[in-house]
């Protein structure tokens, strides 16, 4: 059985004070329950200070974006090494906003995948096709390209500390989410071709987040369907009572 994972992306969103609040929230709404593993991914600036509200609690700490370095000559960036000197477990990896806005691409993604698992993060991995590859018929050759990309040289093994997140560029921050039908059809395409990837086993026991406007009332439904393991949220995530009524959800 997979345990249900629910992440929270604050994108560049909050500022220290009320990301405190956030977090203080979700640590408070969720106590000792651990049915659901938890991750909030607040901005680079906030990590440490959120580090020490979340420590010691159920709810993990996640960076939404990482360099391939350790350190270096590479103004402006951060490497796995750092998110883990401020208490970080995850990171977030070629996200679609990252992929559109800052031309990120698979080669460079896979990189950052390595970098990240060498220093001992656990990594989610994001995916998805745009609303016109999707209007194209082109959804399952564009998920194998980014899997095929992003997953190079990845071990069975390296495997168990990735989660992939399926996120439809056209459902992010629209309002418009996937069906719990097309979810689930994603998500067992994505199983199956990681599974060729990475080995069968491996595959089946990888948590597949699904997101793009996941919120407390689509929820449980997308959350029910057998290959859907959790929810990468983003507007949502700002709001702790939304947050938490989607953790909920994923109690079944
Ligand atoms: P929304 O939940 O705001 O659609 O964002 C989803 C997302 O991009 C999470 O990474």
């Amino acid at each position: 059985m997979r345990k249900k994972f629910i992440a929270g992306n604050w994108k560049m969103n909050t500022r220290s004070i009320d990301g405190e609040l956030l977090a203080s929230a979700i640590v408070k709404g969720l106590g000792s329950d651990t049915r659901v593993d938890v991750a909030v991914c607040p901005p680079f600036p906030f990590l440490s200070r959120i580090g020490q509200v979340v420590r010691g609690t159920p709810v993990g700490l996640g960076a939404q974006n990482c360099y391939l370095k350790d350190d270096g000559a590479f103004t402006g960036e951060v490497s796995p090494a750092m998110l883990v000197d401020v208490g970080c477990q995850w990171v977030i990896v070629g996200h679609s906003e990252r992929r559109q806005f800052f031309g990120e691409s698979d080669k460079l993604i896979n990189q950052k995948v390595h970098a990240a698992l060498k220093a001992k993060l656990r990594v989610i991995l994001c995916i998805g096709e745009t609303l016109d590859e999707r209007n194209g018929n082109r959804m399952k050759p564009v998920l194998n390209t980014q899997l095929a990309g992003s997953l190079a040289d990845i071990s069975s093994e390296q495997l168990k500390s990735m989660v992939v997140a399926y996120e439809p560029v056209w459902a992010i921050g629209t309002g418009v989410n996937a069906t719990p039908q097309q979810a689930q059809e994603a998500h067992v395409f994505v199983r199956e071709r990681v599974g060729q990837l990475c080995g069968e086993s491996a595959a089946q026991s990888l948590v597949i987040q699904y997101g793009g406007s996941v919120k407390p009332d689509n929820a449980a439904v997308l959350l029910s369907q057998p290959d859907v393991d959790g929810a990468l949220v983003g507007g949502a995530s700002l709001k702790a009572d939304d947050f938490l009524a989607i953790v909920r959800a994923g109690i079944q």
